[in-house]
């Protein structure tokens, strides 16, 4: 399966699925990483010897010419699928439909619960003990596709946003591994889920 996957910053869930990908049995493999500015994560792409390519958000006149140009070096590569893991955009409604179904996200909360650019601290604001991580197929609402797996994480009383959002990413890297893995084997057929 040729994985695309997209970032905004440090990219540790990519950095995951880059050391998975080391394992000649893993049935995935990153052919390019991307990115809508010049992100930390990049580094990873250097390191494991993967084409990165950025598209900078702040180069276009609008989201759908940034989307457009992005959708462009995306299908220089031909993925099978592609991750959304920590891009911090919202897609244009026409990248989502051009690449649905095989476009996927992780998101640092227990979705329907706390979607969004902020998912973390909105669960710290609601004073909630639990929130979580989930990897759902993009649709052109915000964080709100069919859900592919999710899982519980516990807030701990002295958390702060980062601690909190340290703990989930732990779980969102596991969820997001095991979600390509399924996909790549057949247990989930995206097509069915995004019905
Ligand atoms: C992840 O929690 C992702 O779900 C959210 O932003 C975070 C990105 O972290 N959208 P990283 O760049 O993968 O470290």
């Amino acid at each position: 399966l040729k994985l695309v996957v997209l970032i905004s910053g440090g990219g540790s869930n990519l950095r995951s699925l880059l050391e998975a990908s080391e394992d000649a049995e893993f049935p995935a493999r990153v052919v390019a990483i991307g990115a809508d500015r010049d992100a930390d994560g990049l580094a990873h792409a250097e390191e494991f010897g993967i084409p990165s390519f950025v598209v900078p958000y702040t180069s276009y006149p609008d989201r759908e010419s940034w989307g457009d140009a992005l959708l462009e070096q995306i299908r220089l590569w031909e993925p099978d699928l592609v991750i959304l893991s920590g891009l911090m955009r919202l897609l244009p409604e026409r990248v989502v439909e051009a690449l649905s179904p095989q476009l996927i996200n992780t998101h640092p909360a227990y979705l329907p619960e706390f979607p969004g650019a902020h998912g973390v601290r909105d669960a710290l604001a609601a004073g909630v003990t639990e929130t979580g991580a989930s990897v759902i197929v993009v649709d052109t609402g915000v964080d709100s596709g069919p859900i592919i797996s999710r899982q519980r994480v516990a807030i701990l009383p002295n958390d702060t946003e980062s601690t909190l959002h340290d703990r989930i990413k732990l779980v969102e890297r596991e969820l997001l591994v095991q979600a390509v893995l399924d996909i790549a084997n057949g247990t989930i057929d995206l097509k069915e889920l995004a019905s």
